[in-house]
């Protein structure tokens, strides 16, 4: 993590970086973030995630804390003083603080604002992105609206740790039909056996990812086919590929689902490309 942070207005050290005890975010998950890929010091999708945020904070009737043109200036200057190059920054707003009550607070607050920036070993990440990752599926137990961008992480949280404690990397939720939404804090995609790309459609309830959309773009000018549609653990197993995409993994090959390999136990050639592909079209549009 890198040693300064922003809190509402201010930078300031990171071992003193605090957020007030009522703060509706700790208290209430009453706040929402957004991650940015960083490359040369640049915001990747850097629209794509203000969009999201405004949306966001829209559906939760907060307002927006300041303008996106003030907010990219924050972000690069907390950047800047991290001496962030390749990374990732995280932004959160939450209602603010107020006395504890569920309901909104009937009394004006201020947003509360926190930035944190940290450095990502580029070199180690491709060396774990050429090796591939493992997945493990747990039942899907999240609320009904995944697509705000909300702090209430309890559930992933949750799932991500029964991954680790597997020796894998993402958990991926899967719903009562038996088909895979997304992962604890990524997207799921499979390569099926005619070559056609799949992944969760976006009226299911999970988030609507940033690099999943640019990846979707770059999939588009590349003249390959994707099938919206859901697919179960089993589908993934007998795949041919599978991946997951997200602002901290990019796009990372996944070679086994439970412990049964995908296609041939390792990351496959089209899951190589797209993360290529990805990575070229995200550091040109990066600001
Ligand atoms: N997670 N699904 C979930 C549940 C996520 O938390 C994320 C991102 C994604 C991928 O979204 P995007 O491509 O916009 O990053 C999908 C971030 C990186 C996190 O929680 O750290």
């Amino acid at each position: 993590m890198g040693r300064i942070a922003y809190v509402n207005g201010r930078f300031v050290p990171h071992g003193e970086a605090m957020v007030h005890i009522e703060d509706r975010g700790y208290q209430l998950a009453d706040a929402v973030y957004e991650v940015w890929a960083v490359f040369g010091g640049r915001l990747a999708d850097a629209e794509g995630h203000f969009a999201r945020l405004e949306r966001s904070l829209g559906e939760l009737r907060i307002a927006m804390p300041m303008s996106r043109a003030a907010l990219t200036l924050v972000l690069k200057e907390a950047l800047r003083r991290n001496r962030v190059r390749e990374g990732m920054i995280y932004l959160q707003v939450s209602r603010g603080v107020a006395k504890r009550d569920h309901a909104f607070p009937t009394t004006a607050v201020r947003p509360a604002v926190v930035i944190t920036a940290s450095t990502v070993d580029r070199e180690g990440v491709e060396a774990r992105a050429a090796k591939g990752v493992s997945v493990v599926t747990t039942p899907e137990n999240r609320w009904g609206r995944c697509d705000i961008k909300t702090v209430g992480l309890l559930p992933n949280a949750l799932a991500k740790q029964k991954a680790r404690e597997a020796g894998a990397a993402e958990a991926w939720f899967v719903d009562d039909l038996g088909f895979v939404t997304e992962g604890a804090s990524s997207n799921a995609w499979i390569v099926d056996g005619e070559g056609r790309l799949r992944t969760r459609d976006t009226n299911a309830n999970i988030l609507r990812g940033i690099t999943r959309s640019t990846l979707l773009d770059v999939i588009a000018r590349e003249g390959m086919e994707v099938d919206e549609r859901p697919f179960t653990p089993a589908d993934a197993v007998a795949a041919t590929e599978a991946f997951i995409t997200g602002a901290g993994t990019l796009v990372l090959p996944v070679i086994a689902v439970d412990g049964k390999p995908v296609g041939q136990g390792a990351p496959g050639p089209v899951a190589i490309r797209l993360r290529r592909l990805y990575i070229e079209q995200a550091k040109a549009a990066a600001i």
